[in-house]
């Protein structure tokens, strides 16, 4: 087996134009469900959404390979999966929520295998606190604004328009595989509040964007895919319910996923919880949380 990391950095990274100056960076992974990196090359700078947690030389890639725009990085939330590879860019303005900042801020204080951090520095850098309506100037009329929205994955999740390339950038919060929704124990995180948020972002945004942008599992998708999970959301608040069996592919039963032993068959059997499908959209929630009144 080669190992990849000895391999010249192009030969590490493909990358895939889904909009003009608009790239989706695959970092190799064998997990098929491993977040992908996404840039947006502007005028005048550059803007990497979320580096992941690619053990692989991404800024390297990105500064040899695809642009030589001074690069800004943002965060769309503090998850570790989208975060543990700050550290590269820690002299470069790195932008996210207040929330995830203190999120990270906490992680931090954590030793390595209870924080996660897989090997990762932690990163020596201080966040640049994005919030509702702020803008991040790319040059070229390229600007990505930040919209208001509720995290019904992660408190602490910023969503990320493109209105130059009506494109949306999602993080966790609108996914392909499966919307988590279900939370922690103590979560506040409804589907009757996911619906609200979804209903929100397409009356007042659902014109600007054609593609959404998550970070696993496909992108781009469909701007429609929106009023599938808008849908999802219905039947599960008419009482329709899920399968028991919350498991995918890419979630549980993927063998590559990073989860301490025992956690796979607890979730799978956690009688709680439920995976609703609908026309391809997928929502894992949990049943003492689907209406904001069961708080
Ligand atoms: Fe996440």
């Amino acid at each position: 087996m080669i190992d990849v990391a000895t391999l010249p950095v192009n030969k590490q990274f493909t990358r895939r134009l889904i909009k003009p100056d608009t790239w989706i960076i695959n970092c190799y992974d064998p997990n098929l469900a491993a977040p992908h990196p996404h840039l947006l090359v502007g005028g005048e700078r550059a803007l990497l959404i979320d580096p992941t947690w690619t053990k692989l030389p991404l800024r390297r890639y990105i500064e040899e390979c695809v642009t030589d725009k001074p690069l800004l990085v943002a965060n769309t939330h503090s998850h570790l999966d989208h975060t543990n590879a700050n550290w590269m860019f820690n002299d470069l303005p790195i932008y996210m929520s207040e929330i995830a900042w203190q999120e990270l801020q906490a992680r931090r204080q954590l030793s390595d295998e209870e924080g996660r951090w897989q090997g990762h520095p932690k990163g020596d850098y201080t966040a640049r606190i994005l919030k509702p309506g702020d803008k991040l100037d790319l040059g070229g009329g390229r600007v990505v604004e930040i919209l208001p929205y509720e995290g019904s994955h992660s408190a602490g999740s910023l969503l990320y328009l493109d209105r130059a390339q009506r494109v949306l950038f999602t993080g966790d919060e609108i996914e392909c595989g499966q919307m988590l929704v279900s939370g922690r124990p103590g979560s506040t995180n409804t589907v009757e509040k996911l619906l609200r948020n979804l209903t929100a972002l397409e009356e007042g945004w659902g014109d600007a964007f054609d593609f959404i942008c998550p970070a696993h599992n496909g992108s781009p998708v469909h701007a429609s895919f929106l009023d599938h999970l808008i849908e999802n959301c219905r039947r599960i608040l008419s009482g329709i319910q899920g399968d028991l069996d919350v498991g995918s592919m890419t979630y549980l039963y993927n063998p590559l996923e990073d989860r301490p032993a025992g956690s796979v068959r607890r979730a799978i059997e956690d009688p709680t919880t439920r995976r609703s499908e609908w026309q391809g959209s997928s929502i894992v929630y949990n049943t003492q949380r689907i209406f904001d009144s069961q708080l």
